[in-house]
């Protein structure tokens, strides 16, 4: 990555000695950096919604990086920085609009269904192929309770259970949400490694979100996701 080799050579390491003390103190940063990531691509300009987790770092590399040289380094470029440290090529310019009400037009809700995933990624210029490789990042990290209960709880508005989840880990998550503001692994026992886990969860039913288990709807999106789990594609 060579984007500031000439206006700001040091921008890389500031990026990288930073991001990596910060994650040393906090293992759970990277999910936090890599979904910011991710928004910031659907968003324009995702970094001034203050209410997201991981920001804080944003912000110290930002005030270094300012020092170092100023108005050099977009923040979207230091996310894409941050989010490889932690874990995406430079060249992005921060937008000059950022609109709340975009933030929840543009991106893609956890109970989407296939057709709707679809469309949104490729509004933003992504196939299938990029929708699939790309929700691996759901092999870190957590989600909250709060953002899958209907699924545990009341599916149809009965009070029932969605029946494609699997009905041990059904039982695993209701006694692990005891409160929507819990928080459990996007990806069971192996969410703290980057690997091809998340697609061996999916083939067993143990799909976190809706949005997760909607690739296996889609035959092109399933044919994909059975590629990256058989030959691993994503080691640990
Ligand atoms: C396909 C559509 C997607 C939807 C609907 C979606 C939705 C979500 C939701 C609802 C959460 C849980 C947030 C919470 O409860 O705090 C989450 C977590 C996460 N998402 Fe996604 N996501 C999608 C794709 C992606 C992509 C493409 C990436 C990155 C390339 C990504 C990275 C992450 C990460 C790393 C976490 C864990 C965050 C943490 O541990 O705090 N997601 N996502």
């Amino acid at each position: 990555m060579t984007f500031y080799r000439e206006s700001c050579p040091r921008a890389e390491a500031i990026v990288r000695n930073i991001t990596w003390s910060r994650v040393a103190a906090n293992p759970a940063l990277p999910a936090k950096i890599l979904r910011l990531q991710f928004r910031d691509c659907f968003v324009r300009d995702t970094i001034p919604n203050r209410s997201l987790e991981g920001l804080d770092v944003i912000d110290e590399i930002k005030a270094e990086l300012e020092a170092e040289c100023p108005l050099t380094v977009s923040c979207a470029n230091i996310l894409v920085l941050a989010a490889r440290d932690g874990g995406v090529l430079t060249g992005r310019r921060d937008e000059r609009v950022s609109l709340a009400s975009e933030a929840l037009d543009n991106l893609p809700s956890p109970a989407s269904d296939f057709n709707t995933l679809q469309q949104q990624f490729a509004d933003n210029g992504q196939g299938v192929p990029d929708l699939v490789v790309l929700s691996v990042a759901h092999t870190i990290g957590v989600a909250h309770c709060v953002v899958f209960a209907k699924r545990l709880f009341n599916f149809t508005g009965n009070n029932d259970t969605d029946a494609s989840l699997d009905p041990g880990y059904t039982a695993t998550l209701k006694a692990q949400c005891s409160s929507p503001r819990n928080t459990v692994g996007l990806d069971p026992n192996s969410s703290s490694s980057f690997d091809s886990h998340y697609f061996v969860v999916l083939f067993r039913n143990q799909g976190l979100l809706t949005s997760d288990v909607t690739l296996l709807m889609d035959k092109r999106a399933a044919n994909f996701a059975w590629i990256y789990r058989k030959f691993n594609v994503f080691l640990a």
